[in-house]
């Protein structure tokens, strides 16, 4: 069941505001748990057993698509994913077009006042990557950077509003359960470490970043990105969530921390939507920041490889349907490969699959957390039993 947003900074939505997104929503789960079940039946009833694949090899997620692409049920599932994909967009920009001067009023004396203590420090020389600037990601309108007008805010309030409706109550409560579970698996797979520094590379609003100040009061926090409206947006939530935390408008390819400053270099759903030689850059950049024994790690979607062929199709479905030209590129790269060339050693390197920590106990999770990844249809898969994947590795000390 989708949480409202709570924090000072969340838009005010009228009555018919909530009833369409409570619907819409209700839309997307409906698609991903329902519609996605009855399909996966129908590919195990009607398909696996005559599927055909090039020189009679295993069959891959391209193999299944191919199969399913003119199946009834694959056309319903993807023409109904992608209208609730529009409409989680429609039904925000309606809401923010009409209070931006309000929300960018009340960015601003949130972060004037800062009575948190984070701040906020803006490069307008900085080049919007062209990843970033061509595309509208995931149909987002305008994308991460687009700035309305003035000391905008907007996309901020798009990404945070429309994350929400698009996440049907699965992300946790201030949509931040990635940040609480990757911040506690950190915890429970190095033993209760006292992290100093800790960077979240593409923090987009900080959603993910508050959670590593939460669980490590001690540690000074930060979050870069590209897009100037997700951190004003990200400074003044935090702020407005009492939270320290510091944001800057930085390049994860090119990072502007000193060598070895690092403790922990994070990130969240962001390597998927880099080109090949962007993740390279940003992970030799990560390796660069961390100190001697400082430990990188990305929440991502599970690589291909790992998956069964079903489940390779069924992720790879955004790489052809929804704007996110570098998905499937992305998950057919063996990351420990990834890490290794970006200067970390092999023996360094972990995975992980854990259940949503702000869903389940804290003893199963931090069990979770300890133990070999095991790779299932749920792993990475948006529904109402997500697990999320993770992997990473440890600077040489
Ligand atoms: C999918 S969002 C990440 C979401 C967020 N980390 C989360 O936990 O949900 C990708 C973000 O990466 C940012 N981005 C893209 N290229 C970047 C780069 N080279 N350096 C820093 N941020 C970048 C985008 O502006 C966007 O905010």
């Amino acid at each position: 069941m989708t949480q409202p947003i709570t924090h000072a900074l969340a838009l005010d939505r009228n009555r018919d505001a909530r009833a369409r997104e409570r619907f819409v929503s209700g839309l997307r789960g409906f698609v991903l748990n329902d519609l996605a079940a009855t399909m996966r039946k129908d590919f195990e009833s009607g398909v696996s057993a005559s599927l055909e694949t090039p020189g009679n090899k295993p069959p891959n997620g391209e193999d299944v698509h191919r199969a399913m692409r003119g199946r009834e049920i694959f056309k319903a599932y993807s023409s109904a994913r992608c209208t609730a994909q529009q409409m989680v967009w429609d039904v925000v920009m309606d809401s923010m077009e009409q209070q931006r001067g309000q929300l960018n009023d009340k960015g601003r004396s949130l972060s004037e006042k800062a009575k948190a203590g984070g701040t906020l420090e803006l490069d307008p020389n900085l080049e919007i990557p062209r990843y970033v600037d061509a595309v509208d990601v995931h149909l987002m309108p305008g994308c991460y950077h687009k700035e309305y007008g003035g000391q905008d805010l907007a996309a901020g309030a798009i990404y945070d509003q429309g994350l929400n409706v698009f996440a049907f109550g699965a992300m946790g409560r201030e949509l931040n359960d990635i940040g609480w579970s990757m911040a506690n698996f950190y915890k429970a797979r190095f033993n209760n470490p006292k992290p100093a520094r800790i960077l979240d590379a593409g923090c987009t609003i900080g959603h993910n970043t508050l959670p590593w100040r939460q669980v490590f009061p001690q540690a000074e926090v930060h979050g870069i990105d590209v897009a100037a409206p997700c951190l004003r947006y990200a400074h003044a939530r935090a702020e407005a969530m009492g939270i320290e935390a510091h944001f800057h408008q930085q390049s994860a390819e090119s990072i502007r921390f000193p060598d070895n400053s690092m403790d922990v270099v994070f990130s969240s759903m962001f390597l998927h939507e880099l080109p090949n030689k962007a993740i390279r850059n940003y992970l030799a950049e990560a390796h660069r920041v961390l100190r001697p024994g400082g430990v990188l790690l990305n929440m991502e979607l599970p690589p291909n490889d790992r998956m069964a062929a079903y489940d390779q199709f069924y992720l790879d479905w955004d790489s052809y349907y929804n704007n996110e030209p570098f998905y499937k590129d992305f998950r057919d790269q063996d990351p420990k490969e990834l890490t290794v060339t970006a200067g970390f050693p092999a023996e360094g390197y972990f995975e992980g699959v854990m259940p949503r920590y702000t869903y389940t106990e804290e003893e199963e999770f931090i069990a979770a957390a300890r133990t070999d990844p095991e790779f299932g249809e749920d792993t990475g898969r948006l529904s109402d039993v997500i697990f999320w994947y993770g992997f990473g590795s440890v600077k040489q000390g």
